[in-house]
């Protein structure tokens, strides 16, 4: 199987690149189409390994869903006929866990494996479990089995507020209350515009779901009616990707169809590091001036800095005058990358930060008395030189090609389906903004 790229590097990046729909909407819009009696259509959904994988999983359920255009999807639940989520395929995607809202809609029990641990932390959904429990669900997880058992046992009712927000849990949370009793309240919810997105998405179909900054309410329906083909928004993820990639290069980039809040953050963090960022009606423009500088950030979640960017933010830094530190808070294990930029020649590695109250501080849950490396200084700016790259996460994948964009000569990176989980026609998008990439 091809899984490498072949770079070379060096050259500055310019041009526009039109940005495929949002993987962690997406994703959320296929489970959610389960919920329904009836055929469902979604438009501007990235053709990306996660998709096909999902599909793949929706199918063994005896639901139909497939593409039936590059980026539309048609998915048919009413011959959903299997409560048991195949423990093989839920191991391919994680967002598999979700599968409960509808699940337990149409069976009123089912089983769930669970998602376990991840390449860039722990992820449990205890939190996820806590807020089914609070509005009725029976649920139990067996370790024997690895498999959760939940069941149903009335419409959902009842309220929960999640000790620290969870984006995937507040929208399982969400599709659960669609067709709650009374009126569910949720609290202190995550906010990422994918969110807004699964809502517009529900809403559109006759759910009554409102939402002001993290309190969110839902007022049960009896059914979801399909009106139109709902489109997936841009992914803000890819586009991140994009912008640090012409960046780091010296080059520059026009964005279209993505709203600016949706990266406000990003944009302030750009300005202070010297980028030129243009609002206008053809889209967002950036452009490097002469030298980057060098600006700290901090991940939290949406509408702060957010933690899929950091990595590619970390690359840009490399070319920026001076030192800057990343601190990670969302999750513990999001620096697969740094061991890969030091063969490239960059200065980069972990610190100690002092936090005072630690349990509060990380958006994870933080262990007393375990190591963690949250932190890591780069030093720049650096000329970077070709090397031999392996990703080990998604995000750290779309950081290590840019990393190789953005160094003197040739560079293999490994392991690229895992880049492909997230990023649509990625050689194709790079190859149009004038980089050299082969996909071997
Ligand atoms: N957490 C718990 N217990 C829970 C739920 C979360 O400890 O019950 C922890 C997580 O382990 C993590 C933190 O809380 O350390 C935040 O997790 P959250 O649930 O908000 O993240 P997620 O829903 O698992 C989604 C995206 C991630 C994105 C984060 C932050 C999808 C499919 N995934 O993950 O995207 O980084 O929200 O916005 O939507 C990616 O696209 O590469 C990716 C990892």
């Amino acid at each position: 199987m091809e899984d490498s790229y072949i770079i070379r590097g060096g050259k500055k990046l310019s041009g526009e690149v039109t940005l495929s729909g949002a993987k962690n909407a997406a994703l959320k819009m296929i489970i959610a189409s389960l919920l329904f009696n009836e055929k469902v259509v979604l438009e501007n959904v990235p053709r990306i390994n996660d998709v096909v994988e999902l599909l793949h999983l929706i199918r063994s359920l005896g639901a139909s869903a497939d593409f039936i255009d590059k980026n539309r999807i048609e998915i048919d639940p009413t011959s959903l006929n299997q409560n048991k989520v195949d423990l093989l395929h839920a191991s391919k995607i994680r967002v598999s866990f979700m599968l409960f809202a509808p699940l337990l809609y149409k069976f009123g029990n089912c089983l769930v494996p669970n998602p376990g641990g991840c390449r860039i932390g722990a992820r449990p959904i205890d939190r996820i479990v806590d807020g089914m429990k609070n509005l009725g669900v029976e649920i139990r997880y067996i370790s024997r089995t690895g498999f959760y058992e939940a069941k149903l046992p009335d419409k959902p009712r009842g309220s929960f507020t999640f000790n620290k927000p969870s984006h995937t849990g507040t929208e399982l949370l969400i599709m659960l209350s669609v067709f709650g009793k009374d009126r569910i309240i949720l609290e202190n919810c995550a906010n990422e515009p994918e969110i807004d997105n699964l809502i517009d998405f529900l809403n559109q179909s006759g759910a009554k779901i409102t939402k002001n900054n993290s309190r969110i309410e839902i007022d049960g329906v009896a059914k979801l009616k399909f009106s139109h083909p709902f489109k997936i928004i841009p992914d803000r993820n890819e586009a991140i990707t994009y912008v640090c990639l012409t960046l780091a290069t010296g080059g520059s980039l026009l964005l279209k169809d993505l709203p600016i809040e949706s990266i406000g953050i990003f944009v302030d963090k750009l300005r202070q590091a010297g980028v030129e960022v243009k609002e206008s009606p053809e889209g967002l423009f950036f452009r490097r001036g002469q030298h980057l500088k060098a600006v700290n950030i901090e991940t939290t979640p949406h509408p702060g800095f957010m933690t899929d960017w950091q990595p590619n933010w970390a690359v840009m830094m490399t070319q920026a005058n001076g030192k800057s530190i990343i601190h990670e808070r969302v999750f513990e294990n999001r620096f697969s990358y740094v061991e890969e930029l030091k063969k490239l020649g960059a200065k980069i590695k972990f610190i100690d930060a002092k936090v005072e109250n630690p349990s509060d501080f990380y958006f994870f849950n933080y262990k007393k008395g375990r190591n963690y490396s949250q932190t890591v200084e780069i030093d720049g700016p650096v000329r970077l030189h070709g090397g031999i790259l392996n990703i080990a996460d998604l995000r750290a994948g779309a950081s290590l090609a840019t990393a190789a964009l953005a160094s003197e000569g040739e560079s293999a990176v490994n392991g690229v389906s895992i880049l492909e989980r997230g990023y649509e026609d990625f050689v194709k998008k790079v190859g149009n903004l004038g980089g050299e990439i082969k996909k071997i």
